[in-house]
C-alpha cells in the first residue's frame, strides 16, 4: 500500500451572495471560487496498524469533530471497509478564516483514502460524501475556479487565471459561518458577477462596484479591524479586495508584485500576510 503526500490548498471567494434560506436550514448561495494553489496545508497518508491522526496544530480538535477524521469515518460507514492509516496533518491555512482550510483538508482526505485503500468512490459520488462534510468540501474535490451554487455544491468550472498577485490578509479573529449566515445583509446594489467574470474577464473597475459579499456589512460592523483591512488594501493601491467567505480574511488583487509587497510590509506583524503568486 502506498505512501501519500498531497497539498490541500486555500480558496477565497470572488463575490459572495446569499439568495435564499432552504427548508433543510442552509442558504442557496452564488459565489466564485478560487483557488489559491501556493498556500496550502500538507497531508500525509501512511499504512499503519490503526487510525492514528497527527497535527502540529494545538488549535484544530483531533477527535471526530475534526474534518478529517469525519472524512476518514464516512468512507469506512459508506464502503464497509476498515481504514487503518496514519493521518499526518501540517497546518498552514488560518483556521475559520474564509480561505476553506478545513475544507480543504476534507476533501485531500477523501481523494487520498478514496485511492490508497482502493475504494473505487466515482468522481459523483466523491462530491456526495464531500458535501455531507461541509458545504465548501465539494470545491475541494477539483479545486478549479468555479461558479457555486445551491450550497456551493453545484459547480460550473470556469477557464480562468488571474495574472495578477492576490494579497491575503487576516488578523487572527475566528469567524462562525452559522453565526455569519444568521446575520448577513443582501446587497442590492451589486450586478450579476457571473456574467461580469464570464463575459468580461475581470474588468477591476467594474468589480469593484457590482460584486460583493454579503457578510461584509454584519462581520465589518462587529470587527471594524477586518473592515479596515479592505480599507487599507484599497489604500496601498489593490484594483480589487473583499471578504472571502465569512471572514475573517480580506484579500487584494494588486497590479503588480512590488505593489503587493509593499502593501503586505505595512501590516501589523502579528496578521497572517500571504502573497499568492501562483494561484491556479
Ligand atoms: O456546510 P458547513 O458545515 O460549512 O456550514 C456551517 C453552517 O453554516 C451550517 O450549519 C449553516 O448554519 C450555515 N450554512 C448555510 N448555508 C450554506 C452553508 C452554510 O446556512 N450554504
Amino acid at each position: 500500500m502506498k505512501y501519500i503526500e498531497i497539498k490541500a490548498p486555500a480558496k477565497i471567494n470572488i463575490g459572495l451572495s446569499v439568495l435564499s434560506k432552504r427548508a433543510d436550514g442552509y442558504h442557496n448561495l452564488s459565489t466564485f471560487f478560487y483557488p489559491i494553489n501556493d498556500l496550502f496545508d500538507l497531508l500525509t497518508f501512511e499504512p499503519a496498524d490503526s487510525f492514528i491522526f497527527a497535527c502540529d496544530s494545538s488549535s484544530i480538535p483531533k477527535d471526530e469533530n475534526n474534518l478529517i477524521v469525519k472524512a476518514k469515518n464516512i468512507l469506512e460507514t459508506t464502503s464497509g471497509k476498515r481504514i487503518d492509516v496514519k493521518i499526518t496533518l501540517k497546518k498552514v491555512i488560518p483556521i475559520q478564516a474564509g480561505l476553506g482550510g478545513g475544507s480543504s483538508d476534507a476533501a485531500a482526505t477523501l481523494i487520498s483514502l478514496n485511492e490508497m485503500f482502493q475504494l473505487g468512490f466515482q468522481h459523483s459520488q466523491l462530491i456526495n460524501l464531500s458535501l455531507q462534510l461541509g458545504s465548501d468540501v465539494p470545491f475541494f474535490i477539483k479545486s478549479k475556479p468555479a461558479i457555486g451554487t445551491s450550497r456551493g455544491e453545484i459547480l460550473e468550472y470556469i477557464d480562468l487565471e488571474i495574472p495578477e498577485p492576490i494579497l491575503i490578509i487576516n488578523p487572527g479573529i475566528s469567524i462562525s459561518t452559522k453565526e455569519a449566515f444568521n446575520n448577513y445583509f443582501p446587497d442590492k446594489n451589486k450586478g450579476d458577477f457571473r456574467s461580469l467574470i464570464k463575459n468580461s474577464g475581470l474588468e477591476y473597475s467594474a468589480m469593484r462596484v457590482s460584486i460583493k459579499n454579503d457578510f461584509e456589512k454584519y462581520i465589518f460592523e462587529k470587527f471594524p479591524k477586518i473592515g479596515r483591512i479592505k480599507d487599507l488594501l484599497y489604500e496601498y493601491g489593490a484594483l480589487f479586495s473583499l471578504m472571502s467567505g465569512s471572514g475573517s480574511t480580506v484579500y487584494g488583487i494588486f497590479p503588480n508584485t512590488d505593489a503587493a509587497e509593499s502593501a503586505m510590509n505595512k501590516f501589523p506583524k502579528d496578521y497572517f500576510c500571504y502573497l499568492s503568486s501562483h494561484h491556479c
